[in-house]
């Protein structure tokens, strides 16, 4: 069969280089792909974006199954589109994505289903939000509300901080976000501590396949110090995901958020993302949701799948819901991780055109996946933020860190970004 992937990012170089995998596959498209999902033999890169064009383009070339990487496309409703025209994609409709697209609805929704969150308020107005941060007080947590890009989040360990953010989100509407109803709004929210890790599941808008566990670095530098960014490395699986954090993060957020939705008569299909956090207690609140898989943790995860992504897929948009219920995920048991390279000025003002020179080959234990990167007459250059997502296994987390930094160790481009610590959590919790 024909698949397309839609994205151009890590996270979809590492789906549509597991499903390239798949036996059931002819071909596989990437819309619109990379310089370096251009250069892989299995893959054929699609320069179209719009929704409308990729959507025909899918009904004339005959695609079996439609993957969407990135939320824009979500929140656009490139899943109602093809549906629509009778085509299978894998994904959340436009008004299930709102659980990514907008905070304050994903907030509404948690507090309505008793789905454990961190307190929090809708602030549209200024004053009001500044007396609301004036009378919590500072650690506190300002958010935008609707899709940023990762930038729209500020953890303000001072009122002062919280106060700069309300005026640059609110006041000055700095990040040009607006909600559904137009406008700019934010949410202020309890600031939570412990340790945060990404759980992901599979869903057919009734059945519910959790993926293995993983954790992300956030922060740009070293011992998480810095500013936020996408993602600079993660790993898989979590350590700090205990059985016991698993059955509760099913219990008490994943379940009842697809029941919940339900019953606001929305089907949430396609893959759900909770942030946790969870406390030295092993007590675990959602930071956030999203409607899709995390960049840079799908590198490691598709790392470790054993079982074919096209087999899953496809039973997770069986029209009759049937093919996922008791769908079964094989898991390499050994650690994938990926340390993500950046372009110089990322997250600010990442530059673009370095050059990218790499020795290293890829294999069955070491994956170089990419991200921001042009394909120009053969010469592989740098094209945005995040460049290169290099991904290795491992019998134990320092094993396949070690792995991943000798790849890089053959990897360069000027201006290059990348932490030395990726996986540091997981080996303290080992201990
Ligand atoms: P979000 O996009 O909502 O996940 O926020 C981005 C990052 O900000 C998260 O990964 C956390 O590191 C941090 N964050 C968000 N909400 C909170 C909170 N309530 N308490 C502490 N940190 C938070
Ligand atoms: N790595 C975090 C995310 O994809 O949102």
């Amino acid at each position: 069969m024909k698949v397309l992937v839609v994205g151009s990012g890590g996270r979809e170089h590492a789906l549509a280089w597991k499903i390239s995998q798949s036996q059931r596959i002819q071909s596989v498209y990437v819309a619109p792909g990379n310089g370096g999902t251009a250069r892989d033999r299995n893959l054929i890169n699609l320069p179209i974006t719009n929704i409308v064009q990729l959507r025909q383009w899918a009904q004339t070339h005959q695609i079996a199954l439609t993957l969407v990487g990135p939320e824009a496309p979500l929140a656009l409703g490139i899943v109602d589109e093809f549906r629509q025209h009778g085509l299978r994609i894998f994904g959340p409709t436009k008004s299930a994505a709102q659980l990514e697209s907008s905070k304050a609805f994903s907030k509404d929704f948690m507090s309505r289903h008793k789905i454990p969150t961190a307190q929090y308020q809708t602030f549209s107005d200024t004053d009001s939000a500044h007396a609301y941060v004036n009378q919590m007080g500072a650690p506190i947590v300002v958010k935008a509300d609707g899709l940023a890009a990762g930038k729209g989040v500020v953890v303000a360990m001072t009122d002062q901080e919280a106060h700069e953010a309300i005026d640059f989100m609110l006041l000055d509407n700095a990040l040009g976000v607006v909600h559904n109803g137009g406008g700019a709004r934010v949410v202020i929210e309890e600031f939570l501590a412990g340790e945060e890790a990404s759980f992901m599941v599979v869903c057919d808008g009734q059945n519910v396949v959790a993926l293995a566990t993983s954790q992300d670095h956030k922060r740009l530098l070293d011992h998480d110090m810095g500013p936020n960014t996408g993602g600079m490395g993660a790993y898989s699986p979590a350590p700090v995901v205990t059985p016991e954090v698993h059955a509760k993060a099913m219990r008490k957020i994943i379940l009842p958020t697809i029941r919940g939705m339900k019953s606001d008569r929305i089907t949430y299909t396609g893959f759900l993302y909770a942030g946790l956090m969870i406390d030295p207690n092993g007590q675990i609140k959602t930071l956030e949701f999203n409607c899709r898989m995390g960049d840079p943790e799908t590198q490691p995860i598709m790392m470790r799948l054993k079982t074919d992504l096209v087999d899953l897929l496809w039973a997770a948009t069986d029209p009759h819901q049937q093919l996922l219920k008791d769908f079964e995920l094989q898991w390499n048991s050994r650690t994938a991780l990926g340390v993500v390279m950046a372009a110089h000025g990322y997250p600010l003002q990442p530059r673009k055109g370095d050059t990218i020179h790499i020795k290293a080959s890829d294999s069955d234990e070491v994956m170089v996946f990419y991200a921001g990167t042009i394909d120009t007459n053969g010469i592989l250059q740098t094209q945005g933020g995040r460049v290169l997502c290099v991904t290795a296994l491992g019998a134990t987390v320092k094993a396949a860190q070690q792995a991943a930094y000798q790849a890089i160790d053959d990897i360069s481009f000027d201006g290059q970004q990348y932490r030395t610590d990726i996986g540091y959590r997981a080996m303290r919790s080992k201990r």
